[in-house]
């Protein structure tokens, strides 16, 4: 994701979602102290007023993500906290840097992991950035099946070149059976004692394809490639198949491209801990 400026204004379905789960898990993330990592922060916005808040108030967070733009957004935009702080990191390397093995007490992650392929490299990373006794609290998409419109249209023939690794793109456990036993299995297998792992179902309701087109567009890895005479064209066939992968209502009579979407999709929750 790398524009941080379009995400800002298109986020209302993850803000809602960190709200929420951050209400709920209120007492967890109040007993973080010390140094926190946040992965895949974006923006920062949502750490800035979901997460620091209800942090202890000794605590500074590290908002870290994969791209520099996002990077160079956070800390421009943050420069005056002195709480905060913005690094590139990848969750997924598999060169962890020596400099961050068990330099944080606590780490949070919101919407993000989905977008990795390498899962057991993702928590093994997570749980080596731990001291032993920290925490973690963590958020993201189990199935989304909006997401399966990029399968669809990587297989049409004008989008099939710009298209070609649109399987990265598809949640980790979108097609596995047993999602949450799974993803609970491999956490115990890193070494995590796992305090809570749920998948749930969540919705949203774009009034307007206008809104459900910013939302994807905020995060799409595609458009960028594509030839500027193919974009337009791809802009609506996106929101097109993504509404089709989703319920369709209040659709005007006198013009079938209008009408609201409600998305539903499964989220996992998880609260983990490095044994001592
Ligand atoms: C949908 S945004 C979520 C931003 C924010 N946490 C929120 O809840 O609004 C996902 C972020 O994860 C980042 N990301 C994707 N893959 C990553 C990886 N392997 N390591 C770190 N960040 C990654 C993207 O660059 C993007 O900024």
């Amino acid at each position: 994701m790398n524009k941080p400026e379009l995400y800002v204004k298109a986020n209302n379905p993850q803000r809602n979602d960190a709200d929420d789960i951050s209400d709920e898990f209120e007492e967890v993330i109040r007993k973080m102290s010390g140094r926190c990592l946040d992965i895949g922060s974006g923006p920062g916005d949502v750490v800035m007023d979901f997460i620091l808040p209800k942090l202890n108030p000794n605590a500074t967070i590290v908002c870290s993500d994969i791209s520099e733009a996002v990077v160079k957004f956070g800390k421009d935009t943050y420069r005056g906290n002195s709480r905060v702080n913005f690094v590139k990191l990848d969750i997924q390397t598999p060169n962890l840097s020596r400099n961050l093995v068990g330099q944080f007490d606590h780490v949070t992650s919101f919407y993000c992991l989905h977008w990795c392929q390498d899962m057991r490299q993702v928590f093994d990373n997570i749980y080596n950035l731990l001291q032993p006794g920290g925490t973690s609290l963590l958020v993201f998409a189990a199935n989304h099946p909006s997401l399966d419109a990029y399968k669809v249209l990587a297989a049409t023939t004008c989008y099939k070149p710009y298209m070609t690794d649109a399987d990265r793109y598809i949640p980790f456990y979108q097609h596995t059976d047993q999602q949450r036993k799974t993803l609970k299995t491999l956490l115990k297998e890193v070494g995590f004692e796992v305090c809570h792992c749920s998948r749930r179902e969540k919705s949203y309701v774009f009034d307007k394809l206008e809104e459900l087109s910013q939302y994807m567009l905020a995060v799409d890895s595609f458009i960028d490639r594509m030839p500027m005479d193919l974009r337009d064209e791809y802009k609506k066939d996106l929101v097109k198949e993504v509404a089709r992968q989703q319920f369709i209502f209040n659709q005007n009579p006198s013009n079938e491209d209008i009408y609201s979407v409600l998305s539903i999709y499964y989220l996992f929750v998880v609260h983990i801990r490095k044994p001592l």
